[in-house]
């Protein structure tokens, strides 16, 4: 396909089996880049990107990995140094989000928000910064919970904000190799995490003029943005996709 602005490039999309990561992973691969499906649970969810990358004419593969583990996503990044042996652009998109009074605190809870929203992330970037070659992207994940932050939601909101921090600072570090980093911030969007709470959709369609919660599409289309030749002045910054929703 002509003007594919990612021809020749690859692509890590963490969390790749489902939710806002399979739209990515479509859209990415769509744009002309060779994608590597991240997933840590959903291998099926995983494959079927794959198969629906490869049938509309393109690559992929899919890696397992906890990322939360060091030694998990440092062997993912050697599984990637083998095939397809090279990475142009990380995604940084896997998440994971539970609510809870701060008196009823559980420590699984935030060893897993803090490990798969906050360390994934970072070990992933730790590895990609060793191989992204001038002109890389590296694109976090943040919430529109961390800017509007809801009662019970505290410990997932303060590890968000912890990633736009580390984007800033990421930005400036690989800025000398112009490597890009940059957050995209959605709000509520389906498919996704939202999907298993119908109260909660209501509540954020209710918050947005559009009386709507967002599309994954919606999402991925910022992302490819932010992944283009195009928005190689863009670093640092952080973008918030949500709808105007006021929460
Ligand atoms: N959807 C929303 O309303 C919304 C709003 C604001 C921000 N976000 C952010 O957008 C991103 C995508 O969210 P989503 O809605 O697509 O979530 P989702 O549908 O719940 O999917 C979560 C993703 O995280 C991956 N994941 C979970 N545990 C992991 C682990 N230990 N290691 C590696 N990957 C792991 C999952 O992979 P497996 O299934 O393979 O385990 C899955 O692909 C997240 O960063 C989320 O915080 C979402």
């Amino acid at each position: 396909m002509p003007n594919q602005p990612l021809t020749g490039k690859v692509a890590l999309v963490t969390g790749a089996g489902r939710g806002i990561g399979r739209e990515i992973a479509l859209r990415l691969a769509r744009d002309g880049a060779s994608i590597v499906a991240h997933y840590a649970h959903s291998k099926a969810g995983a494959e079927q990107t794959v198969a629906d990358i490869e049938a509309m004419g393109g690559t992929a593969a899919a890696y397992q990995a906890d990322i939360a583990k060091r030694l998990e996503v440092q062997a993912l990044f050697a599984a990637i140094d083998t095939n397809p042996g090279r990475l142009d652009i990380v995604v940084n998109n896997s998440g994971v989000s539970t609510g809870g009074l701060l008196a009823d605190l559980k420590d699984e809870d935030v060893d897993w928000m803090v490990g798969v929203n906050m360390l994934g992330p970072l070990y992933i970037a730790s590895e990609a910064a060793k191989r992204l070659p001038d002109g890389g992207r590296i694109i976090n994940f943040s919430s529109s919970v961390a800017k509007y932050p809801l009662a019970g939601a505290g410990v997932y909101s303060a590890v968000k904000k912890a990633v736009e921090s580390f984007t800033e600072s990421w930005a400036r570090e690989l800025g000398a190799r112009n490597i890009t980093v940059n957050t995209v911030i959605p709000g509520a969007t389906s498919p996704g995490m939202m999907d298993g709470s119908p109260e909660y959709r209501t509540f954020f369609e209710n918050a947005s003029p559009f009386k709507r919660i967002g599309q994954a599409e919606e999402i991925a289309a910022v992302v490819a943005f932010l992944a283009s030749p195009e928005a190689s002045w863009v670093t640092g910054g952080h973008i918030l996709a949500n709808g105007a929703a006021n929460t």
